[in-house]
């Protein structure tokens, strides 16, 4: 099997390079934020507070995820329903952030993350891929880059989808993110002992897949 645990915070551009990766290696790409981010937009649509925990917790039973490939590409279904793109707001990054620190609702999405990568060879994206998920994946990586690094790429983006925002204002949700979910009891989003640290403040996207290979290439024959 071929497990690659890519972990690290958010904005250092995991996704992005899981995909790229992926793609070479022919293997799925799973991008376990968006299974977050589907609890948290059925929170906001309940109109139920991210941080009343009971409340969070008594929506679960309500919630049916489904998650599926179509032509190598994740699709993420609520109650039947593709949520596509609506989970993919900055509103909702928030709800997701809240909702990830509530144990009840790391366990609710615990089985679908390990019964896919029990049944697939997989890039895995997240926080806890390697600490908790699979625990023992062929390859860990532990992707990060300095919040001012992450910061810019990530206001850059904005900018350029026409919303208005200042660099201030998204490095200051990149460091609440951040310690909400490095500091969190449940599955802190930390650096496995065992995984090997790519640090890509200094470099682009083409020389962060090209690290990572080099990674992926010291642990297995590929
Ligand atoms: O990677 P992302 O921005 O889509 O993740 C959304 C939120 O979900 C983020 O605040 C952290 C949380 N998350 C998590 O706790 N564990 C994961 N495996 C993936 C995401």
């Amino acid at each position: 099997m071929l497990r690659i645990a890519l972990d690290g915070p958010s904005g250092a551009g995991k996704s992005t390079v899981a995909k790229a990766l992926a793609k070479k290696l022919g293997v799925i790409y799973v991008d376990t934020g968006a299974l977050y981010r589907t609890v948290g937009l059925y929170v906001r649509n309940k109109g139920v507070d991210k941080n009343d925990e009971e409340r969070v917790i008594s929506l679960l039973p309500e919630i049916d995820l489904g998650m599926e490939f179509i032509n190598g590409e994740q699709v993420i279904t609520l109650n039947g329903v593709n949520v596509g793109d609506t989970i993919r707001t900055g509103e909702i990054a928030m709800y997701a952030s809240r909702v990830s620190a509530i144990p009840e609702v790391r366990n609710f999405l615990l089985e679908t993350q390990r019964k896919i990568s029990r049944e697939n060879d997989v890039v895995m994206d997240g926080r806890d891929i390697g600490t908790v998920i699979i625990p023992d994946a062929e390859v860990k990586i532990y992707m990060t880059a300095s919040s001012k690094a992450r910061a810019e790429r990530r206001y850059k983006e904005l900018i350029a989808k026409g919303e208005s925002c200042t660099l201030e204002s998204v490095l200051a949700d990149i460091e609440l993110r951040d310690k909400n979910d490095s500091t969190r009891k449940t599955a802190p989003a930390v650096q496995a002992k065992d995984a090997i640290l790519l640090d890509n403040s200094e470099l682009d996207i083409d020389g962060t897949v090209e690290k990572a290979i080099e990674i992926i290439k010291s642990k297995v024959e590929i």
